[in-house]
């Protein structure tokens, strides 16, 4: 019986994961590294006992993306980390699995419709089975626990919940790998521009937890990107807002007691001016239109994505020159446009290893079942925030910046 299984651990981030178990992880887990090649297995099962001698080392399984060979192994797993990408094209069996046999399953898919697609398919087979599903849970467990958070203080100071959580994010991107790239481009070929240029923010929630009415964004906004938010300044389009605000979007419709019928939230990238946030929308949706050209994707996939990742900088590298930061501000009706609650996350380093973190510290919360009394019996497909403050603090131990901050005193 293996307590949590790497799929597709081979790859550049599954790679990360699977250090990030060996060097974190209480040395009594008991793990497996899956993956198609074995000759790839045996080598990353070397360095890991090169790397961390002292550590416990995992079995090695091969396996095939059919429903019948995972069955076998994903059966005898309680947490399925899966970085085999891209998720829409190749890892639906894995999550079938999971549904199926009710075992719990993290992933760090970006491909929202795919998600989308998931649900419609395996959400009643997990509920019967009781298996957790937060697909997804990096990159967007960010905008998913400070919108979390942000409601909790809110609805803690004022027993309602907030009208409007607005949020900035910023990834500051030194190197993308050949996964990620390809990524980019097959959901662009798969799913077409739509989505990606006008995102229905509601995408993951079923229609009836919709609010009936939801505030739509300024003219400026929509027209050219810009909007100033009060505790936030210059904001402008960002292209992984859409992405992380269905599943805030999914958290408060599974949770409307905590939420309120009312809420909302929208993410933005900051903008130091009129002119740039007009220049980050402008260049946010040529690139998305551009890269739905078949044409121009073949030269791109051609000239930008490598045979190999012998090309990405290495993480001592990327440690010194990359970070995250997401804030976000609360309101409620009583206060107008002024924010009476603010949270700030903050993540100094490698973002390939912070997805890792994100990810890796998310899968550890729910190998604590006993812990877990709010979602004993619970199956389905959940959102990050679910994992609650246990997650916050593993991501905390983990060298994240997290902090809630009261405004009312200052109102
Ligand atoms: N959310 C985030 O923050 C975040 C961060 C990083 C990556 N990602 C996403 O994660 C995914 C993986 O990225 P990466 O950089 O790790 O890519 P990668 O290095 O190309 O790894 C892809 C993994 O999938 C496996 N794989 C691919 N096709 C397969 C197939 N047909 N059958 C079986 N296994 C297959 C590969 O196996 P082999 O090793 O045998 O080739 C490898 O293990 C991408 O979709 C990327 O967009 C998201």
């Amino acid at each position: 019986m293996y307590d949590i299984v790497v799929f597709g651990a081979t790859g550049y981030t599954g790679r990360l994961c699977a250090s990030f178990i060996a060097q974190n992880y209480p040395t009594t887990v008991q793990w497996g590294i899956a993956g198609r090649s074995e000759t790839k297995l045996k080598d990353l099962a070397k360095e890991l006992q090169r790397d961390f001698p002292d550590r416990v080392q995992p079995e090695t399984e091969l396996v095939e993306l059919d429903i019948e060979s995972l069955t076998p192994l994903v059966s005898k797993s309680k947490v399925v980390i899966n970085g085999v990408g891209p998720f829409h094209r190749f890892s639906t069996p894995i999550v079938e699995a999971c549904a199926r046999l009710g075992v719990h399953y993290v992933d760090f898919t970006t491909e929202t419709l795919w998600i989308k697609g998931l649900i419609e398919k395996y959400e009643d087979v997990a509920r019967e089975s009781g298996a957790i599903l937060i697909p997804g849970i990096s990159p967007t467990a960010p905008a998913d626990l400070i919108a979390w958070l942000i409601t909790k203080q809110i609805r803690d100071s004022f027993s309602t919940g907030p009208s409007e959580v607005i949020a900035t994010g910023k990834l500051d991107i030194k190197a993308m790998s050949a996964g990620s790239l390809t990524t980019v481009l097959d959901s662009l070929a798969t799913y077409g521009p739509s989505w990606y240029l006008s995102g229905n923010p509601w995408i993951l929630s079923p229609s009836s937890q919709k609010p009936k009415s939801t505030p739509s964004p300024p003219l400026l906004t929509r027209l050219f990107g810009y909007r100033s938010a009060p505790g936030l300044g210059g904001l402008s389009t960002s292209f992984t807002g859409p992405g992380n605000s269905s599943i805030v979007h999914r958290s408060a419709s599974q949770n409307p007691n905590l939420y309120g019928p009312t809420f909302h939230y929208s993410e933005y990238l900051p903008a130091a001016s009129i002119t740039s946030a007009f220049l980050i929308h402008l260049v946010t949706k040529l690139a998305v239109l551009m890269i739905s050209i078949p044409l121009i994707r073949g030269l791109l996939r051609r000239k930008l994505v490598p045979s190999d990742n012998a090309a990405v900088p290495d993480q001592e590298e990327l440690r010194r020159l990359e970070r995250a930061e997401y804030c976000a501000v609360g309101r409620v009706e009583t206060y107008g446009e002024k924010p009476v609650a603010r949270a700030l996350f903050v993540r100094e380093g490698a973002l390939y290893e912070f997805t890792a973190l994100l990810t890796c510290a998310g899968a550890r919360v729910l190998l604590n079942e006993e812990r877990g009394e709010e979602r004993r019996g619970k199956g389905g497909f959940f959102t990050p925030s679910l994992l609650g403050m246990e997650y916050v603090e593993g991501l905390r131990d983990g060298g994240v910046r997290i902090e809630v901050q009261d405004l009312t005193v200052d109102v």
